[in-house]
C-alpha cells in the first residue's frame, strides 16, 4: 500500500507545487483560515485514487464534509497544510496524509513538493525521510532546546486562546534556546523527528494536520501527547506536546505553570 500511496501522493505534489509558482485566488474560511482552488484540486485528487484503490478505507479530509464519516480504518488528508505559506511562498508546505486501520496509525507520509522531500513511515519499521532512516535528537536539556510551536486560527476571534498563546510563549521561551513558527504543523512534526526541533506544542489542531506526523515522529524515537502527558487524541485534544522524548515532562511542566 506505501508504495502506491506515495506514487499518487507524489503526482498530487505537482498540482500543488503548480499553484505554488501560480497567482491564487484565495478564499476566507473564516477570519485568519484560507483555502484555495489548489487544496482543493489536491484533495479531490488524492480522494479519487484512494477510493478506487483503497475500498476498505474511507476518508476524513479538511475541505470535505466529515459529518457522516465515521473514524476506525481510515485516510485522514489534508491536501495542503500550511496553506498560508503556500499563498505567500513560504516553501514549508506539505500534503499530510496518515492511514489508520482500527483507530491506529498504520502508514504515513507527508510530502513536501517544494523542497522535494517526502517523510514516510510506517508502524514498527522507522521513519524516514528520501530514505534515510529518521532519529529524534539526543538533546536532555530544555535550555538548549530549539521548540516550535503554532499559532491557532482562533487567536483572531477567541481572547482566551490568544491569552494562552501569548503565556505560554512568556513561560516557555526564556527556559529554552529559541521557538519556531513555521506554519505546518504535519512538517513541525517531521522536524522533530529529524532532530531539527526537540519539541513541539500547538493548541487547536484537527486531526489531518496531524494524522501522519504523530506516526513519522513516534517511528523515530520521539513521544507525543496532550498537554497532561497521557496519550494524545487526534479528535479531542485541544493541546498536543510532540518532543523528542528526552525534554518532554520538562516541557509539559512549564506549560502547565499558573
Ligand atoms: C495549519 C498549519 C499551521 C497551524 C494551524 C493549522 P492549514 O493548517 O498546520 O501550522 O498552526 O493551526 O491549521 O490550515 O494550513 O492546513
Ligand atoms: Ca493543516
Ligand atoms: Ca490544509
Amino acid at each position: 500500500m506505501k508504495k502506491e500511496l506515495i506514487k499518487i501522493i507524489k503526482k498530487a505534489g505537482k498540482i500543488l507545487k503548480k499553484g505554488y509558482y501560480s497567482n491564487k485566488d484565495v478564499t476566507f474560511k473564516a477570519k485568519k483560515d484560507l483555502v484555495t482552488k489548489y487544496d482543493v484540486a489536491v484533495e479531490n485528487y488524492l480522494k479519487e485514487k484512494f477510493t478506487k484503490k483503497f475500498k476498505e478505507f474511507n476518508i476524513i479530509a479538511e475541505e470535505s464534509d466529515n459529518t457522516n464519516i465515521e473514524f476506525n480504518n481510515s485516510i485522514i488528508i489534508d491536501p495542503i497544510d500550511g496553506t498560508t505559506n503556500f499563498v505567500n511562498g513560504v516553501p514549508h508546505t506539505a500534503i499530510s496524509l496518515g492511514v489508520y486501520k482500527d483507530k491506529k496509525p498504520y502508514l504515513a507520509i507527508v510530502y513536501n513538493p517544494i523542497l522535494d522531500e517526502l517523510y514516510e513511515a510506517k508502524i514498527g519499521k522507522g521513519a524516514y525521510l528520501n530514505g534515510k532512516q529518521l532519529k529524534v535528537s539526543d538533546e536532555t536539556e530544555l535550555q538548549k532546546a530549539l521548540l516550535a510551536t503554532g499559532f491557532p486560527y482562533t487567536s483572531g476571534s477567541n481572547e482566551d486562546d490568544l491569552n494562552d498563546v501569548v503565556k505560554k510563549i512568556k513561560d516557555i521561551l526564556p527556559l529554552c534556546q529559541d521557538l519556531r513558527r513555521l506554519g505546518s504543523a504535519s512538517i513541525d512534526l517531521c522536524l522533530v523527528a529529524r532532530g531539527t526541533f526537540e519539541g513541539y506544542y500547538e493548541m487547536n489542531l484537527k486531526p489531518w494536520d496531524v494524522s501522519a506526523g504523530v506516526l513519522i515522529l513516534s517511528e523515530a524515537g520521539g513521544k507525543i501527547t496532550n498537554i497532561n502527558g497521557e496519550e494524545y487524541n487526534l479528535f479531542e485534544d485541544k493541546y498536543i506536546v510532540a518532543t523528542n522524548g528526552k525534554i518532554h515532562d520538562e516541557l509539559i511542566k512549564n506549560l502547565n505553570l499558573l
